[in-house]
């Protein structure tokens, strides 16, 4: 079982975005193996943590261009949940570089953050998207 297994509960009917939702679930999967694992490899590591960190950015640009073109009305509270998250991502990749592990209470706060925001704040616009033709 993975550490963070896909749900379809995580399904918004928008592909693009489920598309990268889908990555984002399995860069934390395999960050959490290689912490976990008996030797973790520091460059893999990086290597996710970079990707993961790069890849979250561009998602929540797309989500919030789309909410932009629409004028979707939740715009402000959405980005603001995506600039804290942001911050405690690139927070997490500077202590790496400083020398600090990634730890499985990260990996939590990881999992925790990107489950409660898929299936609510995201869930919560899928709908008027969709009223725009976006699917
Ligand atoms: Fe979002
Ligand atoms: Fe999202």
């Amino acid at each position: 079982m993975p550490f963070m297994p896909w749900s379809e509960q995580f399904v918004l009917g928008i592909e693009s975005i489920d598309k990268q939702h889908r990555w984002l679930v399995n860069a934390t999967n395999q960050l959490h193996e290689q912490i976990e694992s008996a030797q973790p490899d520091e460059a893999v590591v990086r290597k996710i943590l970079e990707g993961l960190v790069e890849y979250t950015v561009n998602h929540f640009i797309q989500e919030e261009e789309l909410f932009v073109r629409f004028g979707y009305p939740e715009t402000e509270p959405h980005q603001a949940e995506h600039d804290r998250f942001t911050k405690e991502a690139i927070h997490l990749l500077l202590n790496f570089e400083k020398g600090e592990a990634v730890t499985e209470r990260a990996l939590e706060f990881l999992k925790t953050w990107l489950t409660h925001h898929i299936l609510v704040s995201d869930k919560a616009y899928a709908p008027f998207l969709k009223e725009h033709g976006i699917q």
